[in-house]
């Protein structure tokens, strides 16, 4: 049986992917399917937390049990809807796939073909969620009692290229658990199953086997138990 160890506890999950919109019939994407966000929503959901789910682009997915689900497109859509949330909640879990960069034109037409050939895709940098997060934690204006988890996906051979990216990136973002996955070659984005390492502030370092993505939340918040006081209590 699971435990139902996170009753009273708020969750904030961000899933799936942005889309940043460059005419009204083009996006610049990615492939992530929501599908390990959407796992951490209902494993914490079925834990007994109260839990909203805010959803950017996704594989076809049922809206998890029990939980709001609020939709975004865009990284500042998202980022707007976390900001608003994360000062009343426990649990902040990044695990949607948010573009690094957006771009700078939004033509209210739909781009023409020219006889110039195309025409330069000019991209501004989207605000890092994660790093904001954790920056407005010290500036107080979320509670210290908040914890700050993200995730990292990266590409590289086995376990040094992207173990080391996940320690590099957990330090550079200042969250309190880093949740590093593979991906590339058909690992992680869309697949049911996962594997990586969940890299905490302090040190530990927690290897997790290949298994379901259901497997992988509920060992992400039993980790998210381990640190916090009023956690893991049953
Ligand atoms: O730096 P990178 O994009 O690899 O970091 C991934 C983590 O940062 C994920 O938790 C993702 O949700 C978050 N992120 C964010 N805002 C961005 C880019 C990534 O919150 N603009």
């Amino acid at each position: 049986a699971l435990p139902y160890d996170l009753v009273g506890l708020k969750f904030l999950i961000s899933a799936g992917g942005t889309r940043e919109p460059l005419d009204p019939v083009r996006y610049l994407g990615n492939r992530s399917s929501g599908k390990q966000g959407y796992a951490l929503a209902r494993a914490a959901a079925q834990r007994g937390a109260q839990v909203t789910l805010v959803a950017g682009a996704t594989a076809d997915l049922a809206d998890p049990a029990g939980v709001e689900v609020i939709r975004i497109a865009t990284a500042a859509q998202l980022s707007e809807e976390i900001s608003k949330r994360a000062p009343e909640t426990d649990v902040v879990i990044m695990a949607a796939a948010v573009a690094d960069f957006r771009p700078v034109h939004l033509s209210g037409a739909k781009i023409k073909k020219s006889d110039k050939g195309p025409a330069p895709i000019e991209l501004t940098t989207n605000p890092d969620i994660l790093a904001g997060l954790v920056r407005a934690r010290r500036a107080g204006e979320i509670p210290d009692t908040t914890s700050i988890v993200g995730f990292a996906a990266e590409t590289g051979d086995e376990h040094h290229g992207v173990l080391d990216h996940g320690r590099a990136k957990l330090a550079r973002k200042g969250c309190d658990l880093l949740v590093v996955n593979a991906v590339g070659d058909g690992k992680a984005f869309g697949m049911d199953h996962n594997t990586g390492w969940i890299l905490a502030a302090g040190g530990d370092e927690t290897a997790l086997p290949l298994g379901s993505k259901t497997l992988m939340a509920s060992r992400i918040l039993d980790a998210i138990t381990v640190l916090r006081p009023d956690g893991g209590g049953t």
